[in-house]
Parts: structure tokens; C-alpha cells; sequence
């Protein structure tokens, strides 16, 4: 393999990536681009397993009035939606793929079995986990999370709207500092908006590294693969 700094890798899409400039749905010229840049990583040999956030088709926690557990399993479903769509891209170039859901859907896709994903990547192929944990009160965030854990993952790769984590938003302040590196328990204890406190947790306990960057940036995924200083490393240290 070209040298890698990373052999196995979670990459987490939030499903605003998917939605482009529209914001909403998918804009499959924005998937066809995300799933270039993924083959490039499986052309690489890199083992690739992907989680999608469904936020661009439902938000779980904005429906006024309603139970949380409906909405969160509603927000599971629009995941396995965009993990079809990304299946599709990927296939359209060539890339073998398996969908797995956390909630059995076998007519659409297979159910989620440990050992089965990690035979699917040792055979090269991309699994994207859909449906979250099957879990209300979970969110994509901690899916990734706890698929990079029973994976082995080395990192998850955290593709964001922004290029890296910020003291504060830096669309609303112009002196928002960037962070080069942190450790998990500084995102917990600053209170950061990297992962939600969940996730965070479990990848601090499970010694998982998370590399925050920016998607918009075409070649940045191939960049983080490749140990460039890109974004900010939230590691154990
Ligand atoms: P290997 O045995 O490692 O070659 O894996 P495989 O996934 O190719 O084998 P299998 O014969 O189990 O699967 C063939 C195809 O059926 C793949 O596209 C799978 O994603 C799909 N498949 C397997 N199980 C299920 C299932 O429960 N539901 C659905 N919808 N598809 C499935």
C-alpha cells in the first residue's frame, strides 16, 4: 500500500454533505464527487467503512411536539436512504459496496453482523452503516463511534461543513481560533462542538483518534489519509 498513515477508517458524512447547496435531499452531483474521492481511498488498498448522518432529509429533534423516539427512528431511516444513494455513486464507479443496517430491512439490505463487515472490508469492499445503532437517543455521531470501536478502525475521518474544530463558530466571529490538535476529554471539558458528548465518550474510552476537516475542500479525504496536516486531531495523546 502507498504509504498510509491509516489502514482501516470510519468515515462519517453528516447528510447535509450529500444535500450540497440545496440543503435539502441529495444532490447526486455532490455524492458522485464524495464517492471519487472515496475510491481513490479504496484504490489505495485503505479499508473503508462510512456512516451517513440523515439529517438532510429529516432532522430528528426539530419535529415540533413530537415523540422522540418516532422522530429519532425517522431520522434512522432517511440514513438508510442516503446509504443507498452512496451505495449508488460508489457502484457507479466501479466500487464494491455492502449496505448494512442496524435495524433488519433484508429485502433492502443486509443486516448488520460484525463479522461480516469486517470480512466485506478485508475483501475491499465499502460498508456503509445504515440506520444508525437501531437506537433512539443515538446519533449518527455515536454510530460512527461505535463502528470504528467493533471495527478496529484507526480513526474516524469526521468530514464537516467546517475545516477543522474552532474556539467558536467561525461563520459568526472572525477571531474563531482553529485547533491543530486536542484530546477528547478538552472537546468534553471546553464543551466543543465536534461529536456529541456520547460519542466523544466512547471513542475517549475506546482510545479512537478523530480527524475533523473540511469536505467542501475537493482531495481532503485522500489528504487525510495520507497523514497531512490537515484539520484538527482529536486524540488520547
Ligand atoms: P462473500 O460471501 O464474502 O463473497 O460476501 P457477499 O456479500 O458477496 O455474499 P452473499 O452471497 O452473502 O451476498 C451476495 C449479495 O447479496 C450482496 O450484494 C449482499 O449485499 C446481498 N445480501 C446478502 N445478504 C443480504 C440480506 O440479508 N438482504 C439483502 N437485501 N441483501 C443481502
Amino acid at each position: 500500500m502507498e504509504s498510509c498513515k491509516y489502514n482501516r477508517v470510519i468515515l462519517k458524512l453528516s447528510g447535509e454533505a450529500l444535500a450540497g447547496e440545496n440543503g435539502f435531499g441529495i444532490d447526486f452531483n455532490v455524492a458522485k464527487r464524495i464517492a471519487q474521492e472515496v475510491k481513490q481511498l479504496v484504490d489505495l488498498g485503505v479499508e473503508v467503512g462510512a456512516v451517513v448522518g440523515g439529517g438532510n432529509i429529516w432532522r430528528g429533534r426539530s419535529g415540533e411536539g413530537m415523540d422522540r423516539t418516532t422522530a429519532d427512528y425517522m431520522g434512522m431511516l432517511a440514513t438508510c436512504i442516503n446509504a443507498l444513494a452512496l451505495q449508488d455513486s460508489l457502484e457507479s464507479l466501479g466500487v464494491k459496496t455492502r449496505v448494512q443496517t442496524a435495524i433488519e430491512m433484508k429485502e433492502i439490505a443486509e443486516p448488520f453482523i460484525r463479522r461480516r463487515a469486517m470480512r466485506h472490508l478485508e475483501k475491499g469492499r465499502v460498508v456503509i452503516f445504515a440506520a444508525g445503532t437501531g437506537n433512539p437517543y443515538f446519533s449518527t455521531d455515536t454510530t460512527a463511534a461505535l463502528r470504528a470501536a467493533e471495527i478496529e478502525a484507526d480513526v474516524i475521518l469526521l468530514a464537516k461543513k467546517v475545516d477543522g474544530v474552532y474556539d467558536k463558530d467561525p461563520h459568526k466571529f472572525d477571531d474563531a481560533k482553529k485547533f491543530d490538535t486536542l484530546t477528547h476529554l478538552e472537546v468534553l471539558e471546553k464543551g466543543l462542538q465536534v461529536m456529541d458528548s456520547t460519542a466523544t465518550s466512547l471513542c475517549m474510552d475506546n482510545n479512537i483518534p478523530i480527524l475533523v476537516f473540511g469536505l467542501d475542500e475537493p482531495g481532503n479525504i485522500l489528504r487525510a489519509i495520507k497523514g497531512e496536516k490537515i484539520g484538527t486531531l482529536v486524540s488520547s495523546k
